[in-house]
């Protein structure tokens, strides 16, 4: 049950319910705010072995995705800002060649996330830019504080996105924003970001923990079977056309008839009773 340790990465577990044991949220801090939560190769490591984990771990049914918060500075400095991830490490660029970046980057651990089977959700307060964009992209939501900014920045190295915002951006704001984000790098306000689809709500930072566990809570209490096959299902929209994904949807919602959680949700409803999911 212990989430994997490490000095880069957090994981707290925080139950579904106070009344039933239903299972947990893990909720995964990546923890450099000096360096603005920039993703190093420790912290892709570990962002690797918690997705590993949580994929293992029956009883931890939601993920939810931040960066810590600034440290207080030392006495007559400024304050560093606040990053959910200001990107790749780019100290970690220097000298870099094409081999060593392409392994770095194949199979790296924001595919990880994307690939996990369980609900994800990046609470983003703060800088979101490059693979702190694509982290948030890879998880099913997000949910911004109102002082967050997102952006591609890679530009401004000479670069483009490597962990997928060429890919999965586009898909959330589509291709003409995609376009502007990736050629320009400009930065993107919360209140944008959520006008144009990137994330799924904008709050006040004090308010944000509350939103994100009670949507975590709330996703967390449903059937996970039913989660995860509505996960696919969904995903299924981004690489099938319209009439091969309606019809994998037919066939999945079909096989769904088989599952325990199928027959104790219909039960519950028509009897008016409270539905105890198998989580199977
Ligand atoms: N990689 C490595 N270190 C980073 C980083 C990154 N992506 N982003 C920020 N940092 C470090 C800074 O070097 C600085 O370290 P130091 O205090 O030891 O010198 C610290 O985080 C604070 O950042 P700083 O630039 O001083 O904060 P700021 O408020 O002046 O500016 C940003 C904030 C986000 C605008 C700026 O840090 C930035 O542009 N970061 C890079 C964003 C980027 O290009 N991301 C894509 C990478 S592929």
């Amino acid at each position: 049950m212990n989430p994997p340790e490490s000095d880069v990465v957090n994981v707290e577990l925080h139950p579904i319910s106070e009344e039933d044991d239903v299972g947990y949220i893990a909720c995964l801090t990546i923890d450099r705010p000096d360096k603005l939560n920039a993703l190093n190769a420790d912290v892709m490591a570990s962002l690797k072995a918690v997705c590993a984990w949580m994929e293992e771990e029956e009883n931890v049914r939601v993920l939810v995705v931040t960066g810590a918060p600034p440290n207080a500075p030392p006495e007559g400095k400024r304050a560093k800002p606040y990053a959910f991830v200001a990107g790749a490490d780019i100290t970690e660029f220097v000298g870099a060649g094409r081999e060593t970046i392409r392994e770095r980057f194949t199979d790296n651990a924001v595919e990880a996330l994307w690939d996990l089977s369980k609900p994800t959700i990046a609470m983003v307060d703060g800088f979101a830019l490059g693979g702190g964009c694509e982290v948030a992209c890879s998880c099913d939501i997000r949910v911004a504080s109102d002082r967050s900014t997102f952006g591609t920045p890679e530009i401004n190295l000479g670069l483009i996105p490597g962990y997928g915002a060429t890919q999965r951006l586009e898909r959330l704001v589509g291709y003409g924003k995609a376009h502007e984000m990736v050629m320009t790098g400009d930065m993107v306000p919360a209140e944008e970001a959520h006008r144009i689809g990137l994330v799924n709500h904008v709050v006040a930072p004090e308010e944000l923990k509350s939103t994100v566990m009670n949507m975590a809570r709330r996703i967390g209490s449903k059937s996970s079977h039913a989660l995860r096959v509505g996960k696919r299902a969904v995903r299924a929209a981004l690489d099938e056309g319209l009439t091969d994904g309606v019809a994998y949807e037919a066939e999945i919602f079909a096989e769904m008839f088989d599952s325990e959680d199928q027959k104790i949700g219909v039960h519950a409803f028509v009897n008016r009773e409270k539905a105890v999911w198998k989580h199977r």
